[in-house]
């Protein structure tokens, strides 16, 4: 169960860079912080993200329907401002029921500290703590800091399509999938 796994949070974590901030899952009462957080993506970066998170109805809809067990966006936030996001979404249910998807964002200001790296670990955890057995991150092939932090957690590049997607500009880009297993081998043998 998703709640067992969200019991501890909120809570403030400091970096290895020795940056500190608070880790929580987004509340309905987020609207205007995550929308802030969303308006500082450079516009060259939005093409990376899938929805049209500049229109405010976008995150509304978000901060009133949330379901944390098919959507998880585990926020980091200092000083009442959202600073970087990460989310995992469950199928539940299908043959993609034991794969998580993970994609991740955070605030131009506040790069290069460590927060990536950390949120992804953290859902990498909250997902094995909840059964899933992998995780996949998709990626359009100029993503290439996003690929090599993925790289750095020990995602492997699973699938690599030229030109198989398109921007509002109807420019191709390369499709990337990132995955992980999160079952060691010996857990598998322990099933057997
Ligand atoms: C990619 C992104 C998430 C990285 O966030 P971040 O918090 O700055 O990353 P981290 O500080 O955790 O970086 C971890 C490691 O990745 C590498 N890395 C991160 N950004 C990098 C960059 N721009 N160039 C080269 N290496 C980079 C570094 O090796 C870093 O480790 P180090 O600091 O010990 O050297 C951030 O730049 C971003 O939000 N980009 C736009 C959105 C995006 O592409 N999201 C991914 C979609 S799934």
């Amino acid at each position: 169960m998703i709640e067992n796994a969200l019991e501890e949070y909120p809570r403030d974590v400091t970096l290895k860079s020795g940056f500190t901030c608070q880790l929580r899952p987004l509340q309905s009462d987020d609207e205007k912080v995550f929308h802030e957080f969303f308006l500082a993506v450079p516009p060259r970066e939005r093409m990376f993200i899938k929805h049209r998170v500049t229109e405010p109805e976008v995150i509304r809809d978000w901060c009133r329907h949330i379901d944390l067990g098919r959507i998880l966006p585990l926020l980091a936030c200092v000083d009442g401002r959202i600073i970087a996001d990460a989310s995992l979404h469950q199928q539940l249910g299908g043959w993609k029921r034991h794969v998580g998807r993970v994609s991740v964002l955070v605030h131009p200001e506040f790069r290069g500290r460590g927060l990536a790296s950390a949120l992804v670990h953290e859902i990498m955890d909250i997902a094995k703590h909840i059964g899933l057995e992998k995780i996949e991150a998709e990626f359009i092939g100029e993503q290439t800091a996003a690929i090599k932090v993925f790289s750095l957690l020990g995602f492997s590049t699973l699938l690599r399509l030229p030109d198989y997607v398109k921007d509002m500009q109807a420019v191709t880009h390369d499709y990337v999938l990132m995955g992980i297993n999160l079952k060691t081998d010996e857990e598998y043998a322990g099933m057997g």
